[in-house]
């Protein structure tokens, strides 16, 4: 039976199935909303383009299937979606009959809870993106991956970043209860990055110039409209990378990789006076997510885990 957070939780998403799509994949571009959907599938769309393309895939919180069809764009056929807001799988079963109407959507979609999920098969790869801050128990979403995962198997499993709050200047920096250790695992935590510290001279230098480049006040509208999501009912758990290798060993996962991403030129209370400008820096500040300094100015962060 269902308890009564977990069927709010089900309400809500079930409620923003219409307008997912939109909100979080904003299709007007006009950056008034940061695009994390995008960025973060992103990251796993380029992991993923260095793979074979006869990989089994399974995306665990796959809400209207965008990722999905990202994948089958990429070039994979053998990819599976589960979530469980009846809402969202319809709203996924309808875009896939209308963009793949060679492929039979019963087949790849399937409503489901994260930690309850039973199949008699297992994957190569599996993604959680935007999904455990919803889950009920971690440990027991991460020993469900563990199950659905091929021996060598990889997940990509995308969470909020704690050592931003060091950063944000906001009301999360003055709650922070163990800043010295904070402060320190930003030193532990550099051996996950894809690019190490000894290269990361060239990636700011080339950002940096990105940057100039890639601004101009003629893009900016003078008129903004801000989207915004209707808010979600419970408070959003954080974890820091060590946080998640914890979480992984206990599961007998291992932690190869961190992504940062959201990445902030500023504290985000800067940005409300120039939101538009605030986040094309932070589009372009990308590059960073794969360095270490990523680890204190991106929101957010996907990691990349082994079963070994
Ligand atoms: C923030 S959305 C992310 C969707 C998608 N991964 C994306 O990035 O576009 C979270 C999704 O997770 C689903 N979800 C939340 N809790 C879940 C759970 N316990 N089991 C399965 N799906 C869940 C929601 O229904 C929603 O579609």
């Amino acid at each position: 039976m269902l308890d009564k957070n977990k069927s709010k939780s089900i309400d809500y998403w079930n409620s923003s199935s219409g307008t997912w799509k939109n909100i979080a994949y904003s299709p007007d571009g006009n950056l008034t909303v940061f695009p994390s959907s995008q960025i973060r599938n992103g990251i796993v769309i380029s992991e993923l383009s260095k793979m074979k393309k006869d990989k089994k895939i399974l995306d665990i919180g796959c809400a209207d299937g965008k990722l999905i069809r990202e994948m089958l764009d990429a070039g994979f056929t053998y990819v599976k979606g589960v979530d469980n807001s009846p809402d969202m799988i319809s709203e996924a079963k309808r875009i896939l009959k209308k963009d793949y109407p060679n492929l039979n959507p019963d087949d790849i979609f399937f409503v489901a809870d994260a930690d309850g999920i039973v199949l008699d098969e297992n994957f190569d790869v599996i993604t959680a993106i935007g999904l455990i801050e919803y889950v009920k128990d971690i440990n027991l979403f991460i020993s469900k991956v563990y199950d659905l995962l091929k021996h060598n198997g990889i997940a990509f499993i995308e969470s909020r970043n704690k050592l931003f709050n060091i950063f944000s200047a906001n009301e999360y920096t003055s709650n922070i209860k163990d800043m010295p250790n904070l402060i320190r695992e930003l030193d532990l935590v550099k051996k996950f990055s894809p690019i190490q510290s000894n290269s990361t001279d060239a990636v700011v230098l080339e950002t940096m110039s990105e940057i100039a480049n890639g601004l101009s006040r003629k893009d900016l509208d003078s008129d903004i409209k801000k989207k915004s999501f209707k808010k979600y009912p419970f408070e959003l758990p954080q974890y820091t990378p060590l946080e998640f290798v914890d979480l992984c060993k206990e599961a007998n996962l291992k932690m190869k990789e961190v992504v940062y991403y959201h990445c902030h030129p500023f504290a985000p209370r800067y940005g409300i006076e120039f939101p538009q400008l605030f986040n094309k820096i932070g589009v372009l500040m990308q590059p960073l997510g794969y360095t270490p300094i990523g680890a204190i100015i991106g929101s957010a962060f996907v990691s990349k885990i082994e079963k070994c």
